[in-house]
């Protein structure tokens, strides 16, 4: 008998990064963050960019065996439209005045033109962090309108729309377990 496929997945053009890759992604990473930091003997804070990279973060953490402490910020991009310059609205920070002893790991969801990431390390920067590196599970890198490379990527992903493993569609389809490509007809119809 077969399970009928939930609504939800219907939406979904193809599967671009299974629930069996993700898991295999997720080891790679936190062995790499872990051979990174296992001597640093400094406090690592890893600093969640809500809300799409929380699935994500939650699966790295668990399989770190160092000593992490967890911060959250959300940050929204202005539009290429709105500010050429990129700038960047802070809605949640960082509240916390010790960052001159503690490397801070940003963890994302994707990388799309790079502006988020690019000013969000450069104002942690600003702050005198002892370091500021980033994570993401997801990289679009032809879509990039600012330089910026990550320290830590999953894989790199052509120029879809991908939802899934925490990414969203109009705050839909953070749930599903995998990552896809949003059918088209979903976002162009209206
Ligand atoms: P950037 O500043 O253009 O790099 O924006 C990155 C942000 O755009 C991510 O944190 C996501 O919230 C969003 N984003 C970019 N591409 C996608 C996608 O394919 N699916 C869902 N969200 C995306
Ligand atoms: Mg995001």
């Amino acid at each position: 008998m077969d399970t009928p496929i939930p609504a939800l997945y219907n939406d979904c053009a193809y599967t671009l990064v299974s629930t069996e890759q993700i898991s295999r992604t997720v080891d790679r990473l936190a062995a790499e963050i872990q051979a990174t930091y296992e001597n640093s003997g400094r406090r690592l804070v890893m600093v969640v960019i809500l809300k799409g990279s929380m699935p994500f973060a939650a699966d790295l953490m668990k399989r770190l065996t160092l000593p992490i402490e967890l911060e959250f910020m959300k940050v929204s991009s202005y539009g290429a439209g709105t500010k050429s310059s990129g700038e960047i609205k802070v809605s949640l920070d960082l509240n916390r005045d010790d960052l001159q002893d503690i490397d801070l790991l940003v963890v994302e969801d994707i990388i799309d033109s790079g502006r988020t990431l690019s000013r969000l390390t450069q104002l942690l920067k600003n702050r005198n962090a002892h370091s500021v590196r980033t994570c993401t599970f997801l990289d679009k890198p032809s879509r990039r309108e600012v330089d910026f490379v990550p320290d830590f990527c999953g894989a790199t992903i052509p120029d879809e729309f991908v939802i899934g493993y925490g990414l969203d569609y109009n705050e839909k389809y953070r749930n599903l377990p995998f990552v896809g490509v949003l059918k088209r007809e979903i976002y162009e119809k209206k």
